[in-house]
């Protein structure tokens, strides 16, 4: 039998999951939205591209989530995107309905999911839902650093007009303006970027990296990013179908980890069959654990918002 993926929200981020998850041949894809005939349409067009790109994945649209029943994972991307001038933050009470919903759903439909969370503002939302749907921490985890780190790496093939796999990078802290990205552990086929690029440079590629995603937002002015964040989320469903134990950043529930406990946000994890199966504690250095506490702290702040 073939595994199963929900996918919640047929959105921009959504639909483009759907997409590479069919192109990846790794699941059969569920697509759930609350706007009757979107999931439906978008369902059926990925399904007429299948004899053509080479994939037998089954795509159902739906609108509703009993659909979902007996999903080995389900990625949720349903919400507000942001639109210019509003910062993930402003997301917040809007999204966290939306999560709380949802969350109900996938408890009663799919109790032995795994659930990778893209709604934004991220870790918030990661957080809300683990408590939601009362999941073990290993099976609530949010897609983000693996985004930042793609644009990351990206940025950095893009200087060194070098190839993009060749660049593996890390990216830490909350998705949001206080991420924290590590040149330290940003290496070209093992070289670290201090080698190879001047450090002003290498401090405006970090600084664009933090402000990736509000780029996009100015450009695009009705919405925000989506190819990226889909295809960060596929590979994080790759590395847990594969038991590929890759070690990658995503937003991980800690328990005292780099001195910070109760919250949800980026660190680097080990991504395999169950889930995150643990979190690695890098040596950070005094101004890159202060970012990262920095970060956590603001987090804190807006979980307080939430009534956490
Ligand atoms: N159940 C299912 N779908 C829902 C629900 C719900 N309760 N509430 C909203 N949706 C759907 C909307 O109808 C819409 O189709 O979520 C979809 C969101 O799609 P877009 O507006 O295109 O947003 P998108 O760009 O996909 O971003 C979704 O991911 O990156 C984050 O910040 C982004 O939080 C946003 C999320």
């Amino acid at each position: 039998m073939n595994k199963k993926i929900a996918v919640i929200g047929a959105g921009n981020v959504g639909a483009s999951c759907a997409m590479y998850l069919a192109e990846a041949n790794l699941a059969d894809v569920v697509l759930v939205d609350i706007i009757e005939g979107t999931p439906q349409g978008k369902g059926l067009d990925l399904t007429q591209a299948g004899p053509v790109r080479g994939y037998n994945a089954k795509i159902l649209g739906t609108n509703d989530m009993k659909d979902i029943k007996g999903a080995d994972i389900v990625i949720m991307t349903a919400g507000l995107p942001r639109k210019p001038g509003m910062s993930r933050e402003d997301l917040l009470n809007k999204n966290a309905d939306i999560i709380g919903s949802v969350a109900k759903e996938i408890k009663k439909h799919a109790p032995k999911s795994f659930v990778i969370v893209v709604s934004n503002p991220l870790d918030l939302m990661t957080y809300h839902m683990r408590n939601e749907t009362g999941f073990e921490a290993n099976r609530v985890f949010g897609q983000a650093g693996v985004l930042d780190s793609t644009r990351l790496r990206a940025f950095v093939a893009m200087e060194l007009d070098v190839a993009m796999t060749d660049v593996q990078a890390m990216v830490l802290g909350g998705h949001g303006d206080t991420m924290v990205p590590l040149p330290r552990y940003t290496t070209v086929a093992g070289v670290p970027i201090g080698e190879l690029i001047p450090k002003d440079r290498i401090k405006a590629i970090s600084e664009r990296t933090a402000g990736g995603g509000g780029e996009i937002v100015k450009l695009l002015k009705t919405g925000s990013a989506y190819y990226a964040p889909a295809a960060a989320s596929v590979d994080m469903c790759r590395a847990v179908f594969c038991d590929e134990k890759k070690v990658l950043a995503a937003s991980a529930y800690l328990t005292g980890q780099y001195g910070i406990k109760d919250i949800y946000i980026g660190v680097p994890v080990v991504l395999g069959a169950n889930g995150v199966e643990r979190i690695l504690e890098l040596k950070l250095n005094k101004s890159e654990l202060g970012s990262l506490q920095k970060s956590a702290a603001t987090y804190k702040e807006h979980l307080k918002i939430m009534g956490y």
